[in-house]
């Protein structure tokens, strides 16, 4: 009997694992996603200080690294600055500008890095990916997490991109994939259900999001539509890099 009992639990185990292994395939869903209201900025402003989040901004540093960042970089869609404080001790030589669409994430994000002592190599603007408040050919590294899969027009976005960065500027896109293992959206639906705070829940956070996001072809082909030169994705399990240089004499 208990023989039998082992077997049936190894069997669903495995039948578990299998399938949470699995890729998703599912069709792109917009407009679930979104922090727009006070209640989901403030909660956003709290869920990123949690190790989770501190994680990602780790992997981004450290994907940074080897591009060899220098002179101005902009944090596209920079929410609460938490990346921005990260980068801005990580890279010392940098000047640093967050650019959010939304009013109240910018003035979060002024707040959050006023009183850490980086004096005016840090700036936060208001302003749209779609429409940057730069000149052309003014920045030399442009960077962005999680915040792609909210471009409504992926396309001018990184023709934006292209249009603002110097000859020889570089992009990196950090996203989740939509394409991420079942195992994957199960930890979303959990976070969703049990922890994140509710103003989060009430947005369909964080699972819009991964129902918004791109998978890495997805990816490639909204760059084939620019004027980048190069690009290349780093496949990750339930998120990506996306790099693309401009490559201009
Ligand atoms: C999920 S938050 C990510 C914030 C931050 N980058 C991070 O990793 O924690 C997405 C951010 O992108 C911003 N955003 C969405 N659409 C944008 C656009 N068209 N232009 C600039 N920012 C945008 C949102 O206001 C929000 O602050």
């Amino acid at each position: 009997m208990v023989v039998w009992v082992i077997l049936v639990v190894a069997l669903v185990a495995v039948g578990v694992i299998l399938t949470g292994c699995q890729r998703v395939s599912i069709p792109r869903q917009v407009n679930l996603e979104g922090i727009e209201t006070s209640e989901a900025i403030e909660a956003y402003n709290r869920i990123n200080q949690w190790p989770q989040f501190k994680f990602l901004r780790r992997l981004v540093v450290r994907e940074l690294r080897k591009y060899h960042p220098d002179g101005v970089m902009v944090d596209v869609g920079c929410g609460p600055g938490y990346l921005i404080a990260v980068m801005a001790r990580s890279f010392p030589h940098l000047n640093f500008i967050g650019v959010d669409i939304a009013a109240e994430m910018v003035q979060q994000a002024t707040r959050n890095l006023s009183s850490q002592g980086f004096g005016k190599r840090v700036e936060i603007r208001h302003g749209d990916v779609q429409e940057l408040p730069f000149e052309d050919g003014t920045v030399d590294f442009v960077v962005s997490t999680l915040s792609l899969h909210h471009w409504s027009q992926p396309n001018q976005a990184l023709q934006e991109i292209c249009r603002v960065l110097k000859p020889r500027g570089q992009f990196l896109i950090f996203d989740l994939r939509r394409d991420a293992p079942r195992f994957f959206y199960w930890l979303l639906h959990f976070a969703e259900t049990f922890v994140v705070p509710t103003a989060m829940r009430s947005v369909r956070e964080p699972t819009g999001s991964a129902r918004a996001a791109y998978t890495p072809d997805e990816a490639e082909a909204l760059l084939s539509g620019t004027s980048f030169r190069q690009w290349k994705t780093k496949r990750g399990f339930g998120w990506m890099f996306i790099w693309g240089g401009k490559n201009e004499k």
